[in-house]
């Protein structure tokens, strides 16, 4: 099949998250298993950089003004390919919109301007598109970012030769980022009236981007099959849980898995030693080598915690910060890779102040520090108070790291939590209450049982020995592309 993938993130281009490690591996996986893709992404100042330190020159395919009715602004079509293959990667580029410091920043000193931002972009896929003269079967649409796409297809895009053959597909990525605004940017859209009802883009007087995406795609995927259970309810539906209940077994969940040509500790280049099941000896050689870079003083018997997370509320960090001093009392060391909120941001080096010895926080963006952490550490802590899928717990089982979770969404498709019982095939420790003292205890568990290598050394190994590879998964997303046809 001819597939579109659309998507505000691509790694290793430029991402913020998973949405990014997904967009970036999924295409490889299906281009495998014989697709033919490509990928459509907004030529953001993050991926310029990208190009410009990896010396990749982009093509420039075409220059045209985009005008509609309440908009007019020009898109720049660059080519290249998703690093490391084949399959065509076209930037839409726009400076004024994307040359940006984040990802996802307003204009600097402006308002927020992402609703169209990200309307122009889904604008732009298209034109790129008809421009490269690619013809669709599968629009591929992830998150609010791209959510527009199956209401432009709905609308009579068809009649355009890109998009004759085309059916739209919808990815949840995360349920609480919706992309809402006023009533009034709906103008911005170019889209007939009839878009405007709560069966489409309305929702309870706001433009809700997703709302429309769910309802006007043919298939809708989420990121892990518990996930897809749990936003069927108030509880996680963040108010949009009757409209996936309404679509019924058009919605199901898929879930990720990790790209195992960046991410696998017999080959990273980004460690200091490499290791595979039944070869340690790498692992301890990582975590010495960390606990050095940061100016930790190594400590074999000391269970050493790594976070690596945007800091936010999804992540749990109000959880963390009032009983982190007492995990480090309690005998652990502990290393932070994070950014995102800064009241987060500084109550953690506030934290880190205090215990210079035993904790370090690094704020920033880091790739290659993320993978020494998932391959020095001991321990990973993830205690989400609600996760989609989660590549983090995944990339920690791999390296042999345990994960200790909050069992939510896509983390209880991915760790079986140790009860004492199940050594034969527990990989991580869990915890079910959002509740500090919850977190604490499950923390002191895996410490505890830290001490028993034997145990240790089991758990490790069914970890790294799960199967997270992308083709299962991506099989499983041509089923629903071939559903999307029916
Ligand atoms: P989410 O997409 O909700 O942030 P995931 O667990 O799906 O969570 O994916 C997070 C991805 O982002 C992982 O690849 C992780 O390594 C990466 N990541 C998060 N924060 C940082 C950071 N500060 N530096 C480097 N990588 C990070
Ligand atoms: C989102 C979710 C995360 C998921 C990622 C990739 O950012 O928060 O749980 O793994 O998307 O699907």
């Amino acid at each position: 099949m001819n597939i579109l993938f659309a998507t505000a993130e691509v790694s290793p281009v430029a991402k913020t998250g998973g949405l990014g490690d997904v967009c970036g591996a999924l295409p490889k996986a299906l281009r495998a298993l014989g697709h033919d893709i490509i990928v459509v992404m907004p030529y953001h100042r993050q991926a310029k950089e990208w190009f410009q330190r990896n010396g990749v020159e982009l093509e420039r395919v075409a220059h045209v003004p985009m005008v509609w009715d309440h908009w007019s602004a020009d898109l720049t079509v660059l080519r290249t390919v998703l690093p490391g293959t084949d399959i065509p990667l076209i930037c839409a580029a726009n400076d004024a919109l994307f040359d940006r410091d984040g990802i996802y920043a307003a204009r600097a000193g402006g308002p927020d301007d992402s609703i169209e931002r990200f309307a122009w972009f889904n604008r732009a896929v298209i034109r790129s598109c008809e421009i490269i003269g690619f013809s669709a079967e599968i629009i591929h649409a992830h998150d609010w970012h791209t959510a527009l796409l199956p209401a432009y297809l709905d609308s009579g895009l068809r009649r355009s030769e890109s998009f004759r053959f085309a059916r739209a597909v919808y990815t949840i990525h995360n349920m609480n980022y919706q992309g809402v605004a006023a009533a009034s940017k709906f103008d911005f859209f170019g889209l007939h009236s009839r878009y405007w009802a709560p069966d489409a883009l309305e929702h309870f007087g706001d433009v809700n981007l997703m709302k429309g995406g769910i309802l006007l795609a043919d298939q809708v995927t989420t990121v892990s099959p518990n996930y897809a259970r749990e936003v069927r309810t108030p509880e996680h539906g963040a108010g949009l849980d009757g409209v996936v209940r309404h679509i019924g077994d058009r919605f199901s969940g898929i879930l990720n898995g990790i790209d195992t040509g960046e991410w696998n500790p017999a080959t990273d280049e980004h460690l200091p030693a490499n290791f595979e099941p039944g070869k340690m000896h790498g692992k301890t050689i990582c975590k010495r080598m960390l606990a050095k870079e940061l100016g930790l003083k190594y400590k074999a018997k000391t269970p050493l915690i790594g976070i690596v997370s945007r800091l936010v509320e999804q992540k749990g960090f109000q959880l963390v910060l009032p009983v982190l001093s007492d995990i480090l009392r309690a005998g652990a060391q502990m290393i932070v890779l994070g950014h995102g909120d800064a009241y987060y941001e500084e109550k953690l080096e506030e934290l880190a102040a205090v215990h210079g010895d035993a904790l370090r926080v690094m704020i920033g963006f880091d790739n290659a520090l993320a993978h020494r952490i998932y391959a020095g550490c001991d321990l990973l802590l993830m205690p989400s108070m609600y996760e989609p899928c989660g590549l983090n717990q995944m990339y920690a089982l791999h390296y042999g790291t345990v994960p200790v979770v909050r069992m939510t969404g896509g983390l209880v498709d991915t760790v079986v939590p140790f009860d004492g019982t199940n050594r034969e095939t527990a990989t991580g420790f869990g915890f079910a209450n959002a509740a500090s003292g919850d977190l604490y205890t499950a923390t002191w568990i895996a410490m505890l049982n830290f001490k028993d290598s034997r145990l240790w050394k089991t758990l490790q190994a069914n970890g790294m020995a799960l199967d997270f590879s992308w083709d299962r998964s991506a099989r499983r997303y041509e089923e629903v592309y071939r559903r999307a046809h029916e």
